[in-house]
């Protein structure tokens, strides 16, 4: 019996306390209540819309350095698919990768792959499909003109990654086959192929 009461008012108590937070909640609209894990609404670390005092111009937020690239970046994208675009990267785009052995390797593999079987192996416009004779040659690297003007020998890197990855008439883009370092490791061996007689 005595136990039963201690219960009794044990629940009362309870239901006492929890009303009277309920209650007292409602009062303030704007208060957050109880709040349990204040780090969960105020982190130790600064929102990016916070003042710092860590950096000159006091905010958190910072732009990044001169120069950087965002991850996907493609220096394709600051030239468009049309001629001004394709002069525009023949001037300013330049082979970032250091011509080695082992770049050139991996470029001559990637001209194999993707490339050969219509310019050929040496590039001179007599790959497998141009055999069969259902498809127009293109031409040669080392001794054909470009139909945009200019030999193909003098083709600069920028027109060569312009080319690649927009592709042009019969020949299709291999923007989605292949990243920009696979294109430049690409350009690089069609340099070697422009030398040839
Ligand atoms: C389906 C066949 C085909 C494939 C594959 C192909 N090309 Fe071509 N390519 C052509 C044809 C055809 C032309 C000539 C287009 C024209 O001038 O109308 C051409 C033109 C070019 C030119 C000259 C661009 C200019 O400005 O005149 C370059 C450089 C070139 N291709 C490089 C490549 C490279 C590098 C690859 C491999 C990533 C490749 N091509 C894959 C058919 C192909």
């Amino acid at each position: 019996m005595l136990v039963m009461n201690k219960l009794r008012i044990l629940s009362a108590a309870v239901l006492a306390v929890a009303a009277a937070s309920v209650v007292s909640s409602c009062g303030d609209k704007k208060s957050p209540g109880l709040e349990f894990a204040r780090n969960m609404y105020d982190p130790i670390a600064y929102n990016p819309d916070q003042p710092n005092k860590n950096f000159a111009n006091g905010q958190t937020a910072q732009l990044p350095p001169a120069g950087t690239m965002p991850v996907g970046y493609d220096p394709v994208d600051e030239y468009p698919n049309t001629n001004e675009g394709y002069e525009a990267a023949s001037e300013h785009l330049k082979n970032p990768l250091l011509r080695n052995q082992e770049n050139l390797a991996q470029g001559r593999i990637l001209f194999q792959n993707m490339c050969s079987h219509c310019h050929g192996t040496e590039g001179k416009g007599d790959g497998q499909i141009i055999k069969l004779e259902k498809f127009p040659p293109p031409p040669s690297y080392s001794t054909g003109n470009s139909s945009r003007g200019g030999l193909m020998k003098d083709l600069t890197d920028g027109k060569i990654f312009h080319t690649i990855t927009y592709g042009l008439n019969l020949m299709g883009p291999h923007r989605t086959q292949l990243n920009p370092t696979e294109r430049w490791k690409i350009v690089m061996y069609v340099h070697e192929l422009q030398k040839l007689q």
